[in-house]
């Protein structure tokens, strides 16, 4: 090989080592070129192997063309494998690129318990009125629940019939409480008069669930004792209640009922808040009876300590679940007990 051919191999496979290195479109592409223009077995090094058979003047110029020859085709390789990894590294951060534009993943929002909502609002109703909450014991003794509310030991209401008792050795006659009532004779014996209660709560009675009863479900008491309390009074504040639950148009009537801790006993009826008081499907004959009331009977104050010739007053009792069920419409009382969401989330109770 004269030093004419040596100089154009040089000169040829650095053209051609450029154009390959540019052309390599992965690390592996470019490493296959490398072998080719600068491995052992490549026109390069099988001419620069014959270098040593030159003249020295033909080796010096030749080898110099091979020298740049080598720095150019080295230089590209280096450029095109930078360029690969960038490319790589730009892949790579395209690929977990998070954007924070989308739209997060809302969590479901609950809702309040339609029971909840009632009660709420019958409970800051009388704290607007400065009444003070009051809770109870779910299991009660008979003292609190019957004897002390002139509930007498042959009332029907004390039968295994009617109530549920708990069986805890050595303390006989523990039973699920029947009514929030239990909660005025607890309050009572631990305070002096005046009283300004309600007492919210869950009640429980020996009942087969249907649309209208549940063997667990929930009330409100209502108990006030102080000097001069009169029906008026009581009245007054069933008006207040009433209309804050059903609307500012609402009447209240009152019919004679029997309960045996008051004296005289009411049964509360509101006007239709639908019909008001017209009669329709939801009241029939324009009221809807709603609660029970009286004038405490002196003989429950008398069992608490207080002096049933100073004093005087009136308590209530409404179940919750009848509210909600007036309010919205509910046709069955079981339903608010099933979980379902698609029902519960109806009532706009923001949790
Ligand atoms: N506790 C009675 C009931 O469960 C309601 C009531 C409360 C009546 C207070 C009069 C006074 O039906």
């Amino acid at each position: 090989m004269d030093v004419e051919t040596m100089i154009a191999t040089f000169e040829a496979e650095r053209e051609r080592a450029l154009v390959l290195a540019r052309g390599a479109a992965t690390p592996e592409e470019l490493e296959a070129a490398r072998v080719a223009v600068l491995g052992r077995r490549s026109p390069f090094a099988e001419a620069q192997r014959r270098l040593g058979a030159l003249q020295p003047e033909d080796r010096r110029r030749a080898g110099k063309v091979a020298n740049e020859a080598r720095e150019a085709i080295v230089a590209a390789l280096a450029t095109r494998a930078s360029e690969l990894e960038a490319a790589a590294e730009e892949q790579l951060v395209a690929a977990d690129r998070i954007d924070l534009t989308l739209p997060g993943r809302r969590p479901p929002i609950g809702s309040l318990h339609p029971l909840t909502i009632i009660e709420d609002e019958v409970v800051e109703a009388f704290v607007a009125m400065g009444f003070r909450v009051v809770e109870g014991p779910e299991v009660e003794d008979d003292w609190h629940n019957f004897e002390a509310l002139n509930i007498p030991a042959d009332h029907p209401a004390r039968t295994m019939k009617d109530s549920l008792y708990v069986d805890v050795p050595g303390q006989p006659g523990l039973l699920l409480r029947t009514e929030t009532s239990a909660a005025q004779i607890r309050t009572m014996e631990s305070q002096g008069p005046p009283v300004y209660i309600v007492s919210p709560g869950r009640v429980f009675r020996r009942e087969t669930p249907d649309a209208t009863h549940l063997p667990v479900f929930h009330q409100v008491e209502c108990l006030v004792v102080d000097e001069g309390i009169t029906f008026a009074d009581l009245k007054g504040t069933l008006e207040a209640l009433v209309r804050s639950l059903f609307g500012p148009s609402r009447r209240v009537r009152l019919g004679p009922a029997y309960f045996p801790f008051v004296e005289p006993g009411a049964e509360v009826g509101v006007s239709c808040f639908r019909c008001d008081g017209a009669g329709c499907r939801v009241c029939g004959n324009g009221w809807i009876e709603l609660l029970g009331a009286g004038m405490v009977h002196p003989q429950v104050l008398e069992n608490c300590g207080y002096d049933s010739e100073r004093l005087t007053g009136f308590a209530f009792g409404m179940g919750i679940e009848r509210v909600a069920m007036l309010r919205w419409g509910i046709p069955d009382m079981r339903l608010l007990i099933e979980g379902d969401v698609r029902f519960l989330e109806q009532f706009g109770g923001a949790a």
